[in-house]
């Protein structure tokens, strides 16, 4: 198979997305959907890439720059439908000898399996001028029918508002994406006129313009859930919820015991080990890494993070972006890590803050440690030593070195180093007065009993 370009419809209109941003770039599973399609047709090695954009599209450089092949841009000046927005794309690839595989920008969730078909449809005897993307949908209000003749073959695309009643009963629909020789398509595009319901130049009007010159066009017929089409946020929600099933599937096909696999969400990036526990309602941000035999319990919100074999983080913990927990360490309830490192087997098992940290190998945390690395102006860092023990509810201010083996007496506010080794205590004395709470109780009572006093119940 020649090496065909790639084209992605990424311009108009989006209007029942009602957002100021395309919708192309809102993100599901934490990527925007134009950097979906991108990863997927990345398989396919594109010769090049072209995606058609609307004028002032912002956010669009962040995309090209994250994109796994070089990507060029190119403006539709007015949304005039999708036959004007391959047109707009003519003059990067008119010297472009071979297929155009034409996708949508807003059907993030096609294959690359899918795309490979359809490209290799092309090459059939008697070789299709075009191939399209065809799924089966029970009730697919809003998509093109694929209208077939006597003989089964493809005969034209009715768009649904142009559709009637017989022809909408046509389960087969149009994914979107299209296979199709690129001199061949722009000779055609030419013909495409806008009198339909839309009043726009539909390139699904190739279909039939191609049968019109005595051509045979072909259907691959793709997955039902691939062809989701963004248009609205509902449709967005629904595209977040197949990601999702994809991405949970990925995590047990892994090795992964997802106890509650429907309350996990994943970033589009996530790496899970294997012999890995995920507990429920366990949310990952992009950017994490958790290695084998790993647990993480439930209602953890993890993101930016590496998570070493054995470790066991939650529940109720949140670890932000920078944190990496070694082997075996323990980050137990409201615990919140951030831009630190928690060594091998070190513990801080209740309501702590550890942030701009390096906790040692083994070293303990008490319940309530804060390291208070933010003075308002300056973030500063706390290093604590291996083995060192940090008694409960201290206070690190930092920048503050703890040394190995070092304690710190609980309740402490640590504005000095504490050396290695040494036992560090900062509260004030405590005293206690022999039966002075007897006293004291004796007192109130007598003034509760008092003439002319009048206690707080009376
Ligand atoms: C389109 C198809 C329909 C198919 C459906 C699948 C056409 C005419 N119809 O309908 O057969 O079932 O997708 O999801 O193609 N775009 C531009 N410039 C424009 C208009 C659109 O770049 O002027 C881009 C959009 O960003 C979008 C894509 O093309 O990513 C499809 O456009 P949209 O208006 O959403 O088409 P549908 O009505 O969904
Ligand atoms: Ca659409």
């Amino acid at each position: 198979m020649s090496q065909a370009a790639l084209v992605i419809l990424a311009a108009g209109k989006s209007t029942r997305f009602k957002s100021r941003t395309s919708k192309v770039l809102h993100p599901i599973a934490g990527r925007p959907m134009l950097l979906h399609l991108l990863a997927s047709a990345a398989a396919l090695t594109p010769a090049r890439a072209v995606i058609v954009v609307s004028p002032g599209m912002d956010g669009l450089d962040e995309v090209a720059a994250q994109s796994p092949f070089p990507v060029r841009l190119v403006v539709q000046e007015e949304p005039r439908g999708t036959a004007d927005a391959v047109l707009a794309a003519k003059g990067a690839l008119e010297d472009h000898d071979g297929d155009l595989l034409i996708l949508y920008g807003d059907a993030p969730l096609i294959e690359a399996a899918s795309m490979r078909a359809l490209l290799e449809a092309r090459v059939g005897e008697p070789k299709p001028a075009c191939v399209v993307l065809g799924v089966g949908l029970e009730d697919g209000v809003g998509y093109g029918r694929l209208i077939c003749d006597a003989q089964g073959r493809l005969d034209r695309i009715v768009e649904y508002l142009d559709a009637g009643a017989e022809e909408r009963r046509t389960a087969l629909c149009n994914a979107g994406p299209m296979a199709i020789d690129a001199r061949f398509l722009f000779g055609l595009l030419d013909e495409v006129g806008s009198d339909n319901a839309k009043g726009e130049f539909y390139l699904t009007d190739v279909v039939g313009l191609a049968r019109r010159r005595g051509l045979t066009c072909g259907v691959v017929e793709g997955r039902p859930e691939e062809a989701l089409g963004v248009n609205s946020r509902a449709e967005l929600a629904r595209a977040e919820a197949v990601l999702q099933e994809r991405l949970r599937a990925k995590a047990m096909a892994g090795g992964a015991t997802l106890i509650d696999p429907w309350s996990v969400y994943f970033s589009f990036d996530t790496v899970i080990g294997q012999d890995v526990t995920i507990g429920p309602q366990v949310i990952f941000g992009s950017g994490v890494v958790v290695g084998d035999g790993a647990t993480i319990r439930a209602f953890s919100h993890i993101e930016g993070a590496e998570i070493a074999e054995g470790a066991s983080v939650g529940p109720f913990a949140r670890l932000r972006p920078g944190t990496v927990v070694g082997a075996n360490a323990r980050i137990g309830n409201f615990v919140e890590v951030k831009n630190a490192t928690i060594e091998a087997g070190a513990k801080a098992n209740h309501l702590a803050y550890i942030g701009d940290a390096r906790v040692g190998r083994g070293a303990n945390i008490g319940a309530g440690t804060i390291t208070c690395n933010y003075d308002g102006v300056r973030k500063s860092r706390t290093e604590i030593g291996a083995g060192a023990f940090i008694g409960s509810n201290t206070a690190l201010v930092a920048p503050v070195t703890v040394g190995e083996g070092a304690i710190v007496g609980a309740g402490s506010v640590i504005t000095e180093d504490v050396p290695a080794d040494a036992l560090a205590v900062e509260r004030s004395e405590q005293r206690s007065a022999p039966e002075g709470a007897t006293r004291f109780r004796q007192r109130r009572a007598r003034e509760a009993g008092e003439p002319g006093k009048r206690s707080k119940k009376g």
